[in-house]
């Protein structure tokens, strides 16, 4: 976002003419000092604008103390990422039509009696081919890329918006790309953590009167039910929710697309929404997936003083629904479309749009040798309470493809066909991510190692180790603002409300 600049061009002037001294005499310097080619000494003149990478020519200070002892170098046998959308990365066209029966309507959320076209907020900080999938999943589904906002969470600044980060750079993030496929970018101010960016989706709603608003995780594959009926339990699916049994003929049983009646995921949504707010219930959130699509009512959060932001990331949750639910606020598992909870890419995001020449596939980012992952998921002493995601997530209930590797089409022609293969695809990727229990669903957030030197640079294992540390201290935070350990505090206990932070441990040591 560009800042006005007052009284720039005097201010500029000051700056650059001594630069441009400065300039000249280090060429002078170098010309004189230097028999190597010019060449050369352009690449050091970078140097000294700025660092390329992040250990050249920063000089140890010389004082007394022995130098530092270096942890052994990782080498990564992770593979380079590519850009999983490369028709859209390497050409100005257009992107392809998504199907017709997703297109869509205008002011289809008039239908439904909704004044404003709800917003989805989609919050990013890493791993930028998880969220263009994720992106062109909800456009291909139907949802208007219009409503849908990526919140820039990445804490690098303009850099993104100035195309200064390099696609290895785990925070790169592509305006461009995102501006082409027609959907917003919300850039926050600092980096938040889960929990502030949560804070913030809510100061956005209401910065801008919206009542209700969706948010959506960055690491799932949504599809509208094109096929009909889908009965499938995904890994993550809670128990679904129905009103009567008329609901739950609706819901599990709606028209295909092409059929009367058929309903995309945004129309569902809307859908959802306008039963929920004609219901006069006391409502928080609406859960498609546990929370990987969520349906947000303002008025709920801001009765209970919106998320903790003392407790950075998982815990967060736990807190936050046993506080709604303890203030009488309604929370419901709906279904609205086909929602994998994945942590792979599709190879080429082309087939989301049924391009008939790309057969559905998904590589993993960042494969896990087997015997490794066995090794971490070695139980670890203190680890007792655990993410709560983990938690409350079903297991899969049926083991598919064992490794889950790439799962070959063969040549789909009728769009039903290619409509199934994706969706086989996708369940392969959420069985893939719940293949095992901690590190294997996360190992996604490391797939991208680059973007020394570039601005902003934080050292992604250090990032990732630090995400660990803050996780640990919101539980932390939460077994004491609580005096009880694990998550679903309304069911396992009697506390109520303003008990927060006034209770002693009900465990022993
Ligand atoms: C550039 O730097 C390298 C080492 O950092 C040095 O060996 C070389 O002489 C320098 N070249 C010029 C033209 O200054
Ligand atoms: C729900 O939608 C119906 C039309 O489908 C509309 O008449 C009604 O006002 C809507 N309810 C709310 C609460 O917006
Ligand atoms: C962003 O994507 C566009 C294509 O949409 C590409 O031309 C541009 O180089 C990309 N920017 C960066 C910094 O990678």
């Amino acid at each position: 976002m560009p800042l006005p600049l007052v009284g720039a061009p005097r201010g500029l002037r000051t700056i650059l003419l001594p630069l441009s001294f400065l300039a000249i005499i280090l060429v002078l310097i170098a010309l004189y000092r230097s028999t190597e080619s010019s060449g050369d000494f352009l690449k050091n003149l970078t140097t000294i604008n700025g660092p390329k990478t992040q250990h050249a020519d920063h000089h140890r200070p010389t004082n007394t103390h022995a130098p530092p002892k270096y942890k052994p170098t990782t080498t990564f046998a992770v593979p380079a990422v590519t850009d999983p959308f490369p028709l859209l990365a390497s050409s100005t066209a257009a992107p392809p039509p998504i199907p017709a029966y997703n297109v869509p309507r205008d002011g289809l959320h008039r239908d439904y009696g909704l004044a404003y076209v709800p917003p989805l907020f989609i919050g990013f900080t890493r791993q930028w081919p998880m969220l263009l999938q994720c992106v062109v999943g909800y456009i291909t589904a139907g949802w208007p890329p219009e409503s849908i906002y990526v919140v820039e969470n990445t804490g690098v600044q303009n850099s993104n918006a100035d195309d200064k980060l390099s696609l290895q750079n785990p925070f790169y993030l592509n305006h461009t790309t995102l501006r082409r496929l027609g959907v917003n970018v919300l850039p926050t101010p600092v980096l938040l953590t889960f929990s502030q960016m949560q804070n913030f989706f809510l100061s956005t709603a209401t910065a801008r009167s919206w009542p209700y608003y969706f948010y959506s995780h960055q690491d799932v594959l949504v599809f509208s039910f094109e096929d009909g009926a889908d009965v499938m339990k995904r890994p993550g699916d809670r128990e679904w929710f129905f009103y009567d049994r008329q609901d739950e003929l609706d819901v599990m049983r709606p028209p295909a697309a092409g059929q009367k009646g058929y309903r995309t995921i945004y129309e569902n949504c809307l859908r959802e929404l306008n039963r929920t707010v004609e219901s006069e219930e006391r409502w928080a959130f609406r859960w498609f997936q546990y929370d990987h699509l969520t349906l947000v009512n303002r008025a709920a959060l801001d009765a209970v003083g919106g998320w903790d932001s003392l407790m950075p990331y998982y815990g967060s949750d736990c807190d936050m629904n046993a506080r709604l639910e303890m203030d009488g606020w309604s929370m419901r598992h709906r279904r609205v479309g086909i929602i994998n909870d994945v942590s792979t890419v599709m190879e080429d995001l082309s087939a989301l749009y049924r391009d008939p020449n790309i057969v559905p596939k998904f590589v993993d980012p960042n494969p896990i040798a087997e015997e490794e992952l066995e090794q971490l998921e070695r139980p670890q002493g203190s680890e007792q309470n655990d993410e709560p995601e983990k938690e409350q997530a079903d297991k899969p209930t049926e083991k598919r493809s064992e490794k889950g590797s790439k799962v070959a089409g063969v040549g789909v022609t009728k769009a039903v066909d290619y409509f199934r293969s994706l969706v086989k695809v996708a369940d392969d990727m959420g069985t893939y991510k719940y293949r095992s229990d901690k590190y294997a669903r996360n190992s996604w957030q490391n797939s991208q190692h680059g973007g020394t030197g570039e601005p902003y640079y934080y050292n992604a294992e250090g990032f990732a180790s630090s995400f660990w540390i803050l996780a640990e201290a919101g539980h932390e935070v939460f077994r004491q603002k609580w005096g009880h350990r694990d998550c679903n505090l309304v069911e396992e206990t009697a506390l109520q409300l303003d008990d927060q932070w006034r209770v002693e441990k009900d465990w022993e040591d």
